[in-house]
């Protein structure tokens, strides 16, 4: 496969090489969900039972939070798609920086450690690429269940004070529904003494799995998917068996890889539910969708733009902004893209450009201006799902692209070329580091 690139352009880390105009067929099948299974493993630390989770993704991120788990004494056996985890030996409350550091998700052992031993000392997680993403509701929330909190040289102080060592049950009032601060409250307040309320609660579907895994361990949750969550706290939680539910951002990504290539294609499992935002544009844009048996298959038509703002569930998702936009860029007509979550989630632009899109960028605000035709080069996908846009747009263009960013890619999409290249795709991996 010839690769577009020049001798300067020569892209010397991991990458995809990726020969556009191959039309996908088939089916093509949804991982577990990476942002629920995370937060799963860290529930594992409430109870000394066993913990067993099936249909977990096979990720880098999920391989970083098994050994942040190791690091404090959690016993963890993975197979395939299945971890046990047995935190009953529990003798650390203080996960490295080196490994904190790598995966933001990490600092949701905090609500967990606090729970059940009273203590927790946990790096911040600090900003990424797409934002700051500070984590001042989470310590609110902790705080409102009776916990002393300090933050000091970067690092994330939090005891139980008094001798029961037990946090006490409160309303919390998040002042924005985020997502990773409704879990950390709801995993700390789970062992509280008392009554606890999360209002203006994030509503996404990882919050709900959350919930339904931790009532399967004993705890009385009600409320969750929903703005308003009720806590009754239980002393102790039992261990479980539970399936990670079916990744809906893979899976938005899936039909999407579908509707760029002009392909009609089976996506599953899928919830629909969890995905209505999603599939509302795609059918705005011009795409037809069968929905049977937890399955949907797409039959894209003659796409033509539509607008989207990215907002919390059960608005559209920005997890799927950058692909979508990939998918605009080949749609008629002109398209406005609001980014609303995340402060720096453009990054994506300049590479479509590159690319060919003709897009204006003005503040989180994109005007994409289809054009009939996307044309292969080197691009680096800067965030997971900045990745993950690029190889669609490289589905999409005519001739091989490099796609670079792989140390991305692969924290979140599982085997991606392997399942893309069995639906029709010719997606290649290069390792120059390993030539
Ligand atoms: N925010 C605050 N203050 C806080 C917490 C959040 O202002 O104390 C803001 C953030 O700065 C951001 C917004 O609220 O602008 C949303 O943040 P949220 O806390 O809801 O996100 P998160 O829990 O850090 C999870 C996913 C993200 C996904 C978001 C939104 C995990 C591990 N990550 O992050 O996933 O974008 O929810 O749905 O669950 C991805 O998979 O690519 C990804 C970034």
């Amino acid at each position: 496969m010839a690769a577009v690139v020049t001798a300067s352009q020569k892209v010397l880390k991991p990458h995809l090489l990726i020969k556009g105009g191959h039309a996908l067929s088939g089916e093509l099948k949804v991982s577990g969900a990476k942002n629920s299974a995370l937060v799963l493993m860290t529930a594992a630390l409430l109870t000394e039972g066993v913990v067993e989770l099936a249909n977990v993704p096979e990720l880098t991120d999920i391989q970083g939070m098994a050994e942040i788990l190791g690091s404090l004494g959690v016993s963890v056996k993975r197979r395939h798609q299945a971890i046990r985890l047995q935190a009953d030996n529990l003798n650390h409350a203080e996960p490295p920086y080196e490994l904190v550091n790598g995966l933001r998700a990490s600092f949701f052992c905090i609500g967990p450690l606090l729970g059940r031993l009273g203590h927790a000392k946990v790096p911040l997680p600090g900003g990424c690429r797409i934002g700051a993403r500070p984590v001042v509701e989470h310590i609110k929330g902790l705080k409102a269940l009776g916990a002393v909190v300090n933050v000091e040289h970067g690092v994330v102080t939090a005891s139980v004070p008094g001798s029961s060592r037990r946090l006490k049950g409160a309303p919390i009032m998040l002042d924005c529904p985020s997502v990773g601060a409704t879990e950390t409250v709801l995993m700390a307040a789970v062992l509280a003494e008392g009554v606890s309320t999360i209002e203006n609660a994030a509503q996404e579907p990882e919050v709900q799995d959350l919930a339904k895994m931790l009532n399967a361990m004993g705890a009385r949750i009600s409320g969750a998917g929903g703005p308003v969550i009720t806590i009754e706290g239980v002393e102790r939680l039992n261990g479980c068996s539970y399936a990670v539910m079916p990744d809906r951002i893979e899976a938005g990504t899936f039909l999407l890889a579908a509707a760029i290539t002009r392909s009609s294609l089976r996506v599953a499992p899928i919830i629909p539910e969890h995905l209505n935002a999603v599939l509302q544009k795609l059918r705005d844009c011009g795409c037809k969708l069968e929905i049977e048996n937890q399955g949907i298959t797409i039959i894209p038509g003659e796409l033509h733009g539509v607008d989207i703002t990215t907002q919390p569930f059960p608005g559209f998702p920005t997890d799927l902004q950058a692909p979508f936009m990939a998918l605009l860029a080949t749609a008629k007509g002109t398209s406005v893209i609001t980014e609303k979550i995340y402060e720096n989630r453009m990054q994506h632009v300049a590479e479509l450009q590159r690319m060919g899109a003709s897009i204006r960028l003005q503040g989180n605000t994109a005007v994409v201006e289809g054009v009939p035709q996307l044309s292969a080069a080197p691009v680096t996908g800067s965030d997971l799902r900045a990745a993950a846009a690029m190889v669609l747009a490289s589905l999409a263009a005519r001739g091989t692209s490099q796609v670079a960013g792989l140390n991305h890619l692969d924290r979140g999409y599982a085997e991606i070329e392997g399942k893309l290249n069995s639906a029709g795709t010719q997606i290649h991996r290069c390792n120059p580091e390993l030539a």
